[in-house]
């Protein structure tokens, strides 16, 4: 693709297939590694002001290092910058600054004691295994409805205490935050932004209700953690914890399905990386995990906002301007990946960053998440080694999680 015609915001780019996006930003990374977008009008936002796309990893580090310069909390972390009435359910400590970051951090750190994650991370083991168990008669099926997508968010729900019969609601809910507009989860002719608002509202009532019972009863979840600790005296107010739960619901699923998506895709296509890893699943399992969310990228990008003017590889850049972080592009950067394109199993050292850049920001849940991949993985390659691809991946029409909404798989026995 030519370097001129490449638009990250035209949505048609995201509609492209992986290896064509993929060389896009091979051009970009060369020729242009700073590029400027401008922001059409979606919907019923006006025009924005524009972004620039980082899209190598040196850049990246550099930026995600510096959170006085590149703020979070200006704006949002998504393009556009939210409307008000969003930032009351979207206003969680992804898009804070310190201190109110730092506070809201400590807090939930506070809860993910080592008792509290040995408990969740045994509830991972078991729910792995019953969510194959499911399958195991099965000789095709879509991996994403069956595996990837139930895994995540049954241990999200668990570990919040929140009732099975709820699961398929914050299912959907979660799935039209993060769809990006993708016509599957949002119906054509509903404005994307109130049924955004909708499901953001679904997701706090529901999270109020189970944290006033946990308040009265509390039961050994995380929930009822979250609801009773205090740090230093200071406690999650309400509108706090019905944030930090949609944040986790977003965060915590489509992430983790996403990765465990392109992980057997992958395994699929390279049958020479699934002979390596089948040899040996435990002794290769440490690199593969990273190996899988760098090639996935699930998180395609965050947004930071300059404070103040600041000058990076050369680019003078002005205070308020809009940066836009490009992961899936810096863990392909050839200056830091030999041979960037290849699935590798055993690649080592692998500096992604899949789960965002050194900072106050890395991703609360990578422990989680790589024990999630690490499980499922597991039982996917010990109890169906035979499992393989039925028929083309297909991509997820959205440029903010690099998913795939369905996988037909088949089990050759
Ligand atoms: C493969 C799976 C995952 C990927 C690729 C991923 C990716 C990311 C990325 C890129 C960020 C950085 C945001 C920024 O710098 O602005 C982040 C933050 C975060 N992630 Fe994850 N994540 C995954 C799984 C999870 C899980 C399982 C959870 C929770 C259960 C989780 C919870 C969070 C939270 C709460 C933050 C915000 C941290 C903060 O602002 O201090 N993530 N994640």
């Amino acid at each position: 693709m030519d370097l001129d015609a490449i638009d990250l915001s035209d949505m048609e780019f995201w509609a492209r297939p992986w290896s064509e996006r993929n060389a896009a930003f091979a051009t970009l990374r060369r020729e242009r590694p700073i590029a400027f977008f401008t922001e059409p009008p979606i919907g019923d936002f006006p025009e924005g002001p524009g972004y620039y796309a980082i899209t190598r990893h040196a850049d990246i580090l550099a930026i995600s290092r510096n959170p006085e310069v590149f703020s979070s909390a200006q704006g949002a972390v998504s393009i556009l910058d939210m409307p008000a009435e969003m930032n009351e359910f979207y206003g969680s400590m992804i898009s804070m600054d310190d201190p109110r970051h730092a506070r809201l951090r400590r807090i939930v750190s506070g809860t993910f004691t080592p008792k509290m994650l040995a408990k969740i991370l045994d509830d991972v083991q078991t729910t792995a295994i019953e969510t194959v168990d499911a399958v195991m008669d099965r000789d095709e099926f879509d991996l994403v409805e069956e595996i990837s997508s139930p895994f995540p968010l049954i241990i999200i729900c668990d570990m919040m205490g929140i009732p099975p019969s709820e699961r398929a609601m914050v299912l959907a809910q979660s799935n039209i935050i993060l769809s990006g507009g993708d016509p599957e989860f949002i119906p054509e002719g509903e404005d994307p932004v109130m049924a955004f608002i909708g499901a953001g509202m679904m997701l706090a009532e529901l999270m109020n209700g189970l944290a006033a019972e946990r308040r009265v009863t509390p039961t050994d979840d995380l929930l009822s953690a979250l609801v009773n600790t205090s740090v230093d005296g200071e406690q999650l107010t309400p509108e706090e914890l019905a944030s930090f739960f949609i944040l986790l619901a977003v965060a915590g699923n489509e992430t983790t399905r996403t990765a465990i998506s392109h992980a057997v895709a992958n395994l699929g296509m390279n049958p020479d990386q699934k002979r390596i890893w089948l040899d040996d699943i435990e002794g290769v399992m440490p690199t593969a995990v990273e190996e899988i969310v760098r090639y996935a990228s699930p998180v395609v990008w965050m947004r930071r906002t300059l404070t103040q003017d600041f000058e990076l590889s050369g680019h003078q850049f002005r205070a308020g301007e809009k940066v836009v972080l490009y992961y899936g592009s810096a863990n392909r950067d050839e200056a830091v990946f030999t041979d960037p394109d290849r699935f590798d199993v055993r690649r080592d050292p692998n500096p992604h960053v899949g789960f965002g850049g050194p900072g106050p920001h890395f991703c609360l849940g990578a422990h989680l998440a790589r024990r999630e991949i690490t499980l499922m993985m597991t039982e996917l390659l010990t109890r169906l080694p035979g499992l393989e691809l039925a028929g083309e991946p297909q991509q997820l029409r959205s440029n903010f999680v690099n998913g795939i909404k369905h996988l037909p798989v088949r089990v050759r026995r």
